[in-house]
Formats: structure tokens, sequence, C-alpha cells
């Protein structure tokens, strides 16, 4: 068959998952980010210690592996308008190297419009001229956050202008994770991927509280078909180890962002978190439901009132099953095997108390504390 070249470009645009897209994401990006705890007082000491962190806990093996630097940390741009960090960070470059010579990655933010969420300088006519930038420090995450771009643009340029950010991280020739956040607005899950965008945010900003937490997760229900390897739905960052939920709400949290084959980055401060939440944070089993390489996002296959299940198939043919409760009380939740596809019997594994538990036929239970979840995996 032969195309016309114009249509062989069209196809080649509109193609969800161009190679060099899913050679940055093939799973779901991992790694710390700053903005959940540091905010807009973030320093360059800060990403330091959370490469310094990442490289000596276990996250590094566990693949956390980008240290994203989120909003405040630009200046004013030179003469020549390129793009300097504020006094907080000093040279972005020896930070980049410093991050890289952990074995890590290093990300930064910006927005399309002509200051960023904090009001800072954004990238508006200087998108190209700001890949460049960040391909020269050796950046290889970018977050480009809407924010002011609605002061420049309509909400219907969107996608074009989000392409063209796309086109300058490639046209600056370093593999960068593209990273859109416009908070879920124009359905994007349609469309992020066809502009280039490895993960999109899906929703408004996360807090450090269940009631939020729960909102953002749960209501994932129906974007899987819009996620797969190099291009994932993005609920938002992690809030694990903040402070703000009990130690059963940060179960669900990490439960379900693994099912949901969530990004995973966590918002914490790395230099000083409780060995009960770094232990969620490295919970393998379920970080391999995460990165599971069918890059299947799990979707609700029952619910009754607070209490639902999640599913999520693996690889090798078992699937991930979350039980979840939302309710007051504790309460028992069962999975039918036959809404998992199941006949017959079934091989079923604890990913949170890393043990397995035999077999089950028909239907499984589980006592799900208050705000808690279950992590099965059932083959
Ligand atoms: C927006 C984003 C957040 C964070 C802030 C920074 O609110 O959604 O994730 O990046 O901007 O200002």
């Amino acid at each position: 068959m032969r195309f016309a070249a114009g249509v062989m470009l069209a196809l080649l645009l509109l193609a969800p998952t161009a190679p060099a897209q899913t050679q940055v994401a093939a799973s779901p990006p991992m790694g710390w980010n700053s903005w959940n705890h540091f905010a807009c007082k973030v320093t360059a000491a800060d990403v330091r210690g959370a490469a310094d962190s990442i490289a000596t806990n276990g996250m590094k093996e566990a693949g956390y592996i980008y240290v994203n630097i989120d909003d405040c940390w630009q200046g004013t741009r030179d003469d020549q308008g390129r793009i300097r960090a504020n006094k907080k960070f000093g040279d972005i470059k020896p930070l980049a190297d410093y991050v890289h010579s952990k074995g890590l990655k290093i990300g930064i933010y910006s927005s399309p419009g002509p200051k960023t969420c904090a009001g800072f300088e954004g990238s508006y006519q200087h998108e190209e001229q700001d890949a460049r930038t960040y391909a020269e420090w050796g950046i290889d995450y970018l977050k480009y956050d809407w924010c002011s771009a609605s002061q420049v643009y309509s909400l219907d340029q969107m996608p074009e202008i989000y392409e063209k950010m796309h086109r300058a991280l490639l046209a600056a020739g370093r593999p960068i994770v593209f990273s859109l956040c416009q908070y879920g607005w124009n359905r994007v899950w349609r469309w992020g991927a066809g502009v280039g965008g490895n993960l999109w945010r899906t929703t408004d900003d996360i807090s450090d509280d269940y009631v939020r937490m729960a909102w953002i997760g749960f209501s994932q229900a129906g974007l899987a078909s819009f996620a797969g390897p190099g291009h994932w739905n993005d609920p938002d960052m992690l809030e694990i180890g903040n402070g703000g939920m009990k130690h059963d709400e940060y179960i669900t949290h990490m439960t379900l962002w693994c099912l949901l084959a969530a990004p995973l980055l966590t918002g914490n401060d790395l230099t000083n978190v409780k060995p009960e939440d770094l232990a969620i944070l490295l919970n393998k089993e379920a970080i391999a439901v995460d990165q599971d390489p069918k890059g299947v996002q799990a979707n609700r296959v029952a619910a009754e009132g607070p209490l639902e299940v999640w599913a999520k198939p693996l690889a090798d043919g078992g699937i991930a099953v979350g039980l979840f409760n939302q309710g007051g009380t504790p309460n028992p939740v069962t999975v039918h095997l036959q809404d998992l596809g199941i006949r017959g019997a079934a091989q079923v594994r604890d990913l949170w108390q890393h043990k397995d538990l035999g077999e089950v036929r028909g239907e499984f239970t589980a006592r799900v504390p208050v705000h808690g979840a279950v992590l099965i995996k059932v083959k």
C-alpha cells in the first residue's frame, strides 16, 4: 500500500506511541517531585537531598529514578532570552550533573503560558529556546503546566500548544519525558498521546487528605483504554509520608496508584521519612503491579456502596486485584472470580502480606480496614 506524503505525515502525527515516546516511558515514570512537600520553598539543597536519599534508601533499586524540580526554580531571562534559575538554585547544570552522578535522572517544570502557576517565568514564545536549554543542562523530564496559558490561548488550542513543546523537545535532540499538566481539561486522555505526551494529569491537584486522594483515585474508572506503554494517565503525585493520612489510607493510595499504572512520584521529604512510610513506597510486589510490562490500567469490576474491587491484567496472565473499603467501619469485601473472567480455581497471593493464601474457588473475601485496601494477585 502506498500513501501520499501528506497522509503519511498525518498518520505519523496521529500515532499514539511514536518510538521515541515509548522509549522514555515504557512503564509509568517513578521518582520524586518537590511540589507536595516543599512547594515554593524548594532549593537546590533539597533536590540534592532527595537524590542522596533515593540513591541510598532502597528507592533507586526499587525503580524510583526521576528527581523532579517542580515550580519556583526560575529566575529571569538573560539578554538573549535564555532562562536562568533563581538564587535558591544557582546553575541547573551542576545540579543535573550531581543527580546524574547518583545514577538518577532529573526533571524540570515550566508552563506554555507567560507565567507558571506560582507566577514564575513560563516558556511562552521561548519554547524552542527553553527546550534547547533543558537539553544542554541534561534534563530528562519536563512537566508542562497550563497555568497562565489561558491568558494567551483559547482552550481549543491546548493540543497544538502542547504539541509545539513536544516538537521543540524532539528538535533539541535529548530524550525527555513529556508530562502534560492541565488538570484533565478537554478530556486530555483522548489527545494527550497524539501530541507527544508520555503522561497527562487527569484531575486537579491532589492534597494530603484521604477524601481528596480517594476522590481522585476512584474517579479514574473508565480511563483504562487511554493508557499504555509510553502514554499514561496521571492522577497526580503521591502524598505518602507527608503526614496527613493514616497508615491504611496511605496503603489505599499506593494500592490504587499501582493498580492504575499511575506514575509513582513521591511528594514527601525523603531526608526525613518514617520507616513505615518508606516501607509502603518500597513494596516491590506492589511496584511490580504498577510497572507490569503489559501496561494495562486497572478498571473497577465491582462496587457495593463504599466497597470497590479493581482489577489489572498482568503480563504473566495473572490479575492484580484491589479490595477497597471507603466506609467508616471495617468491612468484608468479596471478589467474585467470574468478575475477573476466571472459571474454576485460582491461586491467591497477598501483595502487602507477601504471603501465598492458597487456592480459592468462586470467590475470595477479605476483611478490609476503614479507608484501607487489600492487594492480591490471582492466577
Ligand atoms: C499546579 C500543578 C501542581 C504544581 C503547581 C505548581 O497547581 O497542578 O502539580 O505543579 O501548579 O505551581
